[in-house]
């Protein structure tokens, strides 16, 4: 079954193709076009600007996908058997570009529509798994054969839950965030810190230089395309040493001890303001402000995960959204996950598809499409505060 993804929820005009067969995805086209660079100046998206830019956007981002999949305008109607679109959370003014023009495709075209939630999405970005990461995933045949119940910790820019899925489409948020997320505090802090936007990548990076600097292995790796750091034991044992060392600075761990699973960041971010007024010299310092404070995120995210994957007896735990795209996050995540749930199988999507992107949202669709959950086009409807 082929399905178009369409996917304009925040600050990336997102459409791609993939074809679903026994539950298991093959992309066969996944388009990103980014706006990053024009709300750079800003120091954050501005609805406005990126709903004119999705505008301009969409037509050209959906014809490169089919292109790409090597479908032509006329066989769409044919080979196409679904559209599946975000209908929120997020930007009404972006949401209401890509639910506009599904419903249009749809009514045109006469293919199915299908609503999906953003972080529904997210969660489907680990279905489309390509490379095993734990033994189990081969014994089970790949991807496809998901073990329910599985609890998925959701880390993006607007948001960060856990959520328990028992099912394809059943899902509980077991907590959530109470102010910022991951994400937002990630950027909030990189802008205190004079790094640019968005905030996750640049503190990474500040992070990543740190590591390096101190590190005697020369050959430390930024970019795991090929070969998972997580898998490389000379890469941990350097991370633990280049951390350790990290002693000056100290940030709280907001929540790390709650009887909850719920989190929250601003206080955190607060705690490195005072830190930072109080330092005269902090701009000579800004990696280890970066590492610390990404720390103290990557801290409180494992823990309350593991907590909550030991008190459900997940089957399987995931991990996804742009925060996810994080190295040291993907890193110790997997470590502590082998060592404190080795019996919970552990999956985090591949790099591309961790921030926004219209594959994990055809992916959903396509589960969807199986049990034929479609929205009329006449229904489908741009909603910001969508719940799961
Ligand atoms: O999922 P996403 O693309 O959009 C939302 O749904 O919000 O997530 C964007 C967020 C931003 O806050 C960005 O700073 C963060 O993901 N992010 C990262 C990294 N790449 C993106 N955070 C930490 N490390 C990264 N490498
Ligand atoms: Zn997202």
């Amino acid at each position: 079954m082929i399905i178009l993804g369409i996917e304009t929820s925040c600050d990336e005009t997102a459409a791609a193709v993939i074809e679903g067969k026994n539950k298991k995805i093959k992309v066969l086209s996944s388009i990103v076009s980014s706006q990053i660079n024009i709300h750079k100046k800003y120091g954050g998206v501005v609805p406005e600007v990126a709903a004119r830019e999705h505008v301009l956007q969409i037509l050209p981002v959906i014809n490169e996908a089919f292109k790409k999949a090597n479908i032509k305008r006329e066989e769409v109607s044919i080979k196409i058997k679904a559209i599946a679109v975000t209908a929120g959370p997020g930007l009404i003014t972006s949401l209401q570009v890509g639910v506009e023009t599904a419903k249009v495709l749809s009514y045109v075209w006469k293919i199915p529509a299908i609503a999906i939630n953003h972080i529904e999405g997210h969660i489907y970005a680990n279905f489309i798994h390509k490379f095993p990461i734990s033994p189990c995933f081969a014994k089970r045949g790949g991807a496809g054969n998901f073990q329910f119940p599985i609890i998925i910790l959701t880390v993006s820019g607007g948001h960060t839950m856990l959520v328990l899925m028992t099912n394809h489409g059943e899902y509980k948020t077991i907590g959530e965030t109470r102010d910022d997320a991951a994400g937002e505090a990630l950027d909030k802090a990189a802008n205190l810190l004079g790094l640019d936007y968005p905030g996750g990548p640049a503190i990474a990076a500040q992070t990543e230089k740190f590591i390096k600097q101190h590190s005697k292995i020369s050959n430390f790796q930024t970019n795991f395309k090929f070969s998972p750091p997580w898998q490389d034991p000379d890469d941990n044992k350097m991370h633990k040493k280049v951390v350790g060392q990290i002693s000056k600075i100290k940030l709280p761990r907001p929540m790390i001890n709650s009887a909850n699973f719920d989190f929250s960041f601003s206080g955190l971010k607060t705690a490195l303001l005072y830190k930072l007024k109080k330092d005269k010299e902090w701009q000579k310092q800004i990696p280890e402000y970066a590492i610390e404070f990404q720390q103290a995120i990557i801290d409180v995210l494992i823990s309350k995960t593991i907590k909550a994957a030991k008190k459900f007896e997940a089957k399987t735990t995931m991990l996804t959204g742009g925060v996810s795209a994080n190295h040291e996050l993907r890193k110790q995540i997997t470590e502590a996950m082998k060592t404190k749930m080795p019996n919970s199988e552990f999956l985090i999507p591949d790099l591309k598809y961790t921030t926004d992107n219209a594959a994990m949202v055809a992916t959903a669709g396509y589960f969807k499409a199986r049990k034929k959950d479609f929205t009329p086009w006449q229904k489908l409807k741009a909603d910001c505060n969508l719940e799961l």
